[in-house]
């Protein structure tokens, strides 16, 4: 979208064309602006045709509301700055979804882990993990993430072998709730498995190749909260 549209969009948000209707001429708002009324105008045209906003109009004045794609628009604004702003204890992953040997089931269901997973996580796990090999230009994230100290499930021992520790960090994909796994015992580096109360498989219908972002919490070491 281009810059100037956008703030002029913003702008009519900030009047109230998000919540409403809002009435005002081209020169009014040109004003707000620091333009002239002929290229309020313009833009404005344009906003409308691109189907940003709609207008009703009267005898001088125009009653002007922002569209469904117009506030997708500004939500994508919005997002950027929430980032920006937000404090530096989430960390974004970008990667593809790939298979892995369905090693993951076989750990995620042991008794040990599900109870320590309850506690100190606050969920049951789905049996499995679901595996997201992240994008090269991550991977100094990924380090930076296993730098800091997260919810330790604790190492083991059933009659029949050992069970190494995992460390833990609350996430989210796609808003989803879920936690990475980093098993002390993995011999993956360049991949971040996931576990969720929810089969994330199939319930955001992923296939191998999709490219997701997790959303990695770091700092939070009290029981699951909700993304
Ligand atoms: C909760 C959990 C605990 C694990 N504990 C061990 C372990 O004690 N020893 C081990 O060799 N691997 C352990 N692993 C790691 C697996 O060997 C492997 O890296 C991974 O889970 C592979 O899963 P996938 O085949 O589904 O990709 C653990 C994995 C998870 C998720």
């Amino acid at each position: 979208m281009k810059p100037y549209l956008l703030d002029m969009l913003k702008q009519l948000a900030i009047l109230g064309a998000l919540h409403g209707k809002v009435e005002l001429s081209s020169s009014q708002l040109g004003r707000k602006l620091n333009l002239s009324q002929q290229t309020t105008s313009r833009h404005l045209i344009a906003l409308e045709k691109l189907g940003y906003i709609k207008r009703e109009f009267g005898v001088r004045k125009q009653r002007i509301s922002i569209s469904d794609k117009g506030r997708r628009e500004l939500e994508k604004e919005y997002e950027i700055y929430r980032r920006l702003f937000e404090k530096k204890d989430t960390v974004y992953i970008s990667g593809k979804i790939i298979s892995g040997m369905g090693e993951g089931r076989y750990y995620t269901v042991q008794e040990e882990y599900v109870r320590q997973f309850k506690e100190k996580l606050g969920f049951i796990p789905f049996p499995g993990t679901l595996n997201i090999e992240v994008d090269q230009l991550d991977l100094s994230k990924l380090h930076f993430i296993k730098s800091r100290r997260g919810i330790e499930i604790e190492a083991f021992s059933t009659p029949d072998r050992s069970f190494g520790s995992v460390m833990c960090y609350h996430a989210s994909i796609s808003g989803l709730k879920c936690a990475a796994v980093f098993p002390s015992r993995s011999h993956y580096s360049n991949i971040v498995e996931l576990i969720s109360p929810y089969n994330l498989r199939e319930t955001l219908n992923l296939k191998d190749g999709d490219k997701v972002e997790v959303a990695i919490r770091l700092g939070y070491h009290e029981k699951s909260r909700d993304s």
